[in-house]
């Protein structure tokens, strides 16, 4: 089964809005001289403020409008209300998004954000008719002690509760093992396929062989152009969530461009 690459940037807080436009406007002018079906499929999570700003960058031409879909970084289940600080799947929707990310490990990590949670988010954006990408992964902590793969499908499990298996076939997870986030050391890429495959394995025993086979799971944890071709050519990781690297449109480019020497066919 072929399953389409996904290369997803999280800008997390960073970037002002002329700064956002700029990535975006670098990452706009590189995937002009591919077709959409040659790239992976692009996502660039911006803070709330930005997706106005790389929005008004896009144009209407096809040359990028449907090549780079925008991300919110977080979302709240319910759709309105008295919940100052937050922002529903509407919302994202109403300012561009096609996807959300969540259950990333700074938000469970800084902002106690528990799997019932990140269930209750997942089941809002798929009803709301965006994508989630769910996030999870062990501390090193977890992983010297040999409980990796029973956390990770603890949350797996947690997060998909109830969700159709035809909602989950359309899901995102991405596998980022926290002590790899944005300390440079990069899980070793047999050994980040394995877990994946592991996560894969879950999902069947969740929701059946199609939901499986067609989910689309990352890594995501250092990532740099250096490390993609290697990660992107094992068996069971279909792309990337990018922190670090994704705030220069010159790498970030550079992770798709080595993406598709391996993945995509170019
Ligand atoms: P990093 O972040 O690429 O900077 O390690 C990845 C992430 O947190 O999604």
């Amino acid at each position: 089964m072929s399953r389409k690459p996904i290369i997803a940037g999280n800008w997390k807080m960073n970037l002002l809005k002329s700064e956002a436009k700029s990535v975006f406007e670098g990452i706009k002018d590189f995937v002009k001289d591919y077709s959409a079906t040659e790239l992976p499929t692009i996502v660039i999570a911006p803070v709330f403020t930005s997706i106005s700003s790389v929005e008004s960058v896009k144009c209407d031409c096809g040359c990028c409008g449907t090549k780079i879909a925008v991300a919110g970084q977080n979302c709240h289940w319910e759709s309105s209300g008295a919940y100052t600080g937050e922002i529903s799947v509407e919302m994202l929707k109403d300012a561009g998004c096609d996807y959300v990310i969540i259950g990333h490990s700074e938000r469970r990590q800084y902002f106690s954000e528990t799997d019932e949670m990140i269930n209750k988010k997942a089941k809002a954006i798929l009803a709301g008719g965006l994508i989630p990408i769910i996030c999870c992964g062990e501390t090193l902590e977890q992983r010297e002690s040999g409980i990796t793969d029973s956390w990770i499908s603890g949350q797996i499990k947690a997060a998909l509760q109830g969700i159709s298996a035809e909602d989950i076939a359309k899901s995102v997870i991405a596998y980022e093992p926290i002590w790899a986030i944005g300390t440079g050391k990069t899980c070793d890429a047999d050994e980040a396929n394995r877990v994946i495959a592991m996560i894969r394995s879950v999902v069947k025993e969740v929701a059946g062989s199609d939901a499986a086979d067609s989910i689309r799971i990352l890594y995501g944890g250092s990532v740099k152009p250096s490390t993609i071709e290697e990660q992107m050519s094992k068996s069971d990781i279909d792309g990337a969530l990018v922190g670090g690297a994704s705030l220069k449109a010159e790498s970030f480019n550079e992770i798709i461009a080595n993406t598709m020497k391996v993945a995509c066919g170019v």
